[in-house]
């Protein structure tokens, strides 16, 4: 057992922030740092990072929880977290990214996926890699960054560029280059990994026009993936534990079981469940991904994403300045008697699933004379809850079981958005009483990798808060009857442009 070092750094890159937390290894948070991340909208639909702006962030807020808990000799592994999907490429020579990231919520190759269904592709592509033709994975951004600058894709196919998630950007530049790897979650992101043979799968990359020679080896969970460099923080310390955010997630809430399942309401919403050994099949178009692999087992999930929840709550204070505080929506929404026939469908960057419509947008429905603001911050919290419900719903109709929803989040300090999902979704809503979920799901895996705890399970995060459904089946049907409407008005109004 390798105990030297006192603490697990967790680094968590996530869409709008980059933060380090340190645990003890009794999985206590005893130091935490953290930057926002600036977001770049260059037109509408296209959604970029800067990678250097990531690097940055990551190596400060590392180095600021580091000192926080005595220096780097108390670190005895670095695990890592991340947005998935984002795509890097970067200059194998000079680590230098060759193109703003495109992050997971661009739509810029909408166009792109949309040929390929037509074309009948998209039950060969969900077989080999559990994903649909959605602008929403790597594959096609890949290709457009390619396809926009042929000196590019000759770099590619000449094997100057490597390509990378954002972990994998991340471990190539805190190896120095040494490490060119990605874990096999964030893999099964890409759009050209195969999630039954569990490596990359050279149709989807012909299919993409993906060139291979661009790919990271895909290694387990728990992999070792190489040493920070000494000169980073003052002595070399083995990165021991990568996975996707989701997963992380998944693994943070102690979802070991076929049928456990983790909802986290982040920036979007993303349903998990653990589905066991064998690659689902999901015929309600739920996406089929890896849930996580250590050297002592795998097990596949199902996953729903949602693209907006949070996102929606920003919009209401930031874009509509409807609210000061996200906190100030659980007043609003309390204070109301219902929702007033008020519907607001968050298609802002299309819909996910089960709909997975890239052209359709945010939409408000039912409004009257008697409507106000009020109602439409409800509507907006009210649709995290619905769109909660039509996950479960295709879950429920690939055959799953589930009577249990362990959550996470920002969204869920939300007491009334939490007792609505409760109502909505009927099922027992569980809150843990430590919310970072995500970031000990990945300090788990490096203290397992690192051989620091023998088995996976040690410290799952106790639920401490649950909420059971106070509304009876006739209300909840008609709350989700006017849903259903204003979801079918978005879709009507996606098609006709
Ligand atoms: O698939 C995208 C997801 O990984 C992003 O998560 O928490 O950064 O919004 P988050």
């Amino acid at each position: 057992m390798n105990t030297s070092g006192k603490h697990i750094l967790a680094i968590d890159q996530g869409t709008t922030s980059t933060r380090a937390i340190a645990f003890d290894l009794d999985f206590n948070p005893r130091a935490t740092a953290q930057i926002e991340l600036q977001q770049r909208y260059p037109q509408p639909g296209w959604v970029e990072h800067d990678a250097e702006e990531i690097w940055a962030a990551t190596l400060k807020v590392c180095r600021d929880a580091i000192e926080q808990v005595g220096g780097a000799a108390n670190i005895a592994a670095i695990g890592i977290t991340n947005q998935r999907e984002t795509t890097i490429i970067w200059d194998r020579k000079t680590g230098a990214p060759v193109h703003r990231a495109i992050v997971w919520q661009d739509r810029r190759t909408s166009d792109v996926c949309a040929a390929l269904r037509e074309a009948g592709h998209e039950k060969r592509v969900q077989q080999l890699t559990g994903l649909l033709l959605d602008p929403y994975f790597s594959g096609s951004k890949i290709a457009w960054i390619l396809d926009h600058d042929p000196a590019l894709r000759r770099r590619a196919e000449a094997g100057e560029l490597a390509f990378g998630t954002v972990e994998s950007f991340l471990v190539w530049r805190l190896t120095q280059g040494h490490t060119h790897a990605s874990d096999i979650t964030n893999a099964s992101r890409t759009l050209v990994f195969d999630i039954n043979t569990r490596v990359w799968s050279d149709e989807m990359c012909a299919l993409l026009n993906v060139p291979r020679a661009l790919l990271p080896e895909v290694r387990a969970c728990d992999a070792h993936f190489g040493d920070a460099d000494a000169s980073l923080f003052g002595r070399a310390i083995p990165i021991h534990g990568i996975a996707g955010d989701q997963q992380a997630a998944l693994v943070g809430h102690g979802c070991f079981e076929p049928g456990m399942a983790k909802a986290t309401f982040g920036t979007g919403a993303f349903l998990v469940m653990n589905m066991g050994e064998a690659p689902p099949h999901s015929a309600n178009r739920l996406l089929a991904t890896v849930g996580y692999e250590t050297k002592h087992g795998h097990a596949y999930a199902l996953e729903g994403s949602i693209f907006s929840a949070g996102a929606t709550m920003q919009w209401l204070r930031d874009g509509l300045k409807l609210i000061k505080t996200s906190a100030d929506s659980e007043a609003i929404a309390s204070a109301l008697p219902d929702n007033g026939g008020v519907y607001l469908v968050p298609a802002f960057a299309g819909l996910g699933a089960p709909q997975w419509n890239a052209e359709a947008r945010g939409t408000i429905v039912g409004l009257t004379r008697d409507s106000r603001l009020d109602h439409i911050v409800r509507a907006g919290l009210e649709a995290v809850a619905y769109q909660t419900a039509d996950l479960l719903g295709a879950l429920r109709a690939d055959g799953a079981q589930i009577s249990c929803l362990l959550i996470d989040g920002g969204l869920t300090a939300n007491a009334w958005a939490m007792q609505f999902l409760a109502d909505i979704c009927d099922v027992e809503v569980a809150r843990p009483a430590f919310q970072e979920v995500t970031a000990l799901g990945t300090a788990k895996l490096a203290a397992f990798g690192s051989g620091a705890i023998p088995s996976l399970d040690s410290a799952s995060s106790a639920p401490s808060v649950r909420w059971t459904s106070r509304i009876d089946a006739d209300q909840r049907a008609t709350l989700v009857a006017g849903w259903k409407k204003a979801v079918a008005a978005t879709l009507a109004a996606a098609t006709k442009h």
